[in-house]
């Protein structure tokens, strides 16, 4: 009982938060991926709050986060305990053996993430994530202990990107790139400050503009 509440408070806070965290990072550092995110907003939402029924139209919303996850996976790591001998490929692994499965590394493959450690949200769209093999990306894991929480993580996710967003912008106070520390999760090595600019809606324009405060 114990492990499945600290299993619940860990991971139900900790992956959400380090999640939103790398699309901050990645937002302050590609306007050009900004100022769509704030097209899709004043399209769908036209300066009003998200509701759950808003999700299905935030496509790009959904693909900017699709694609942190893929480049900063908040569990960069997942363990599993061979039960009994197993072969995988040409590797016969003996009952005992921790096998290491990372996200990290697959979603950086070149194979299926041409020029990979490129923010590129289209890579997402739902023609190109379908030509893709299921497991070449896996931020919530797989098979029987799967994330019990990923369909709250999008929705979580997507609404306080849109949420969030709309009303401010996080600016980077170094321009130096931040490196990820893989411990137990992939926090940013330094912290990440940011400075909070507040956007103001101009109705004449209908637009979203950045203000400094
Ligand atoms: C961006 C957000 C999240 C990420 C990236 C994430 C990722 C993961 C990963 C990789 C696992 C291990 C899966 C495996 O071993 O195959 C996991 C397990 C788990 N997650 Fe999440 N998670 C997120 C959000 C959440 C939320 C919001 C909750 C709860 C509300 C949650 C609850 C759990 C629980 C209880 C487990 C253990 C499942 C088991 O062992 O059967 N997670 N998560």
């Amino acid at each position: 009982m114990r492990d499945e509440v600290v299993t619940f408070l860990l991971t139900g806070s900790e992956a959400p938060s380090l999640a939103l965290t790398w699309t901050w990072y990645l937002l302050a550092r590609h306007r050009d991926v900004e100022a769509t995110l704030h097209a899709e907003f004043n399209h769908v939402l036209g300066g009003r709050l998200p509701t759950v029924e808003d999700l299905p139209r935030l496509e790009y919303t959904r693909m900017v986060f699709a694609e942190a996850m893929r480049l900063y996976p908040p569990v960069w790591v997942l363990t599993r305990q061979a039960i009994r001998p197993v072969d995988i490929g040409p590797y016969t692994l003996p009952a005992g053996s921790t096998i290491l499965v990372s996200p990290w590394v697959m979603h950086h493959d070149p194979r299926y993430y041409p020029d990979p450690f490129r923010f590129d949200p289209q890579r997402w769209t739902p023609e190109r994530q379908a030509a893709r093999p299921k497991f070449s990306y896996f931020p919530f894991g797989g098979g029987h202990q799967r994330c019990i929480g990923e369909s709250f993580a999008w929705t979580e996710g997507v609404l306080l990107l849109a949420t969030l967003a709309q009303g401010w912008q996080p600016r980077l106070v170094s321009s130096r790139p931040t490196k990820p520390r893989p411990r137990a999760t992939l926090r940013p090595a330094s912290g990440l400050p940011m400075r909070l600019e507040r956007r103001q809606r101009d109705q004449s324009l209908g637009q979203t503009l950045a203000v400094s405060t």
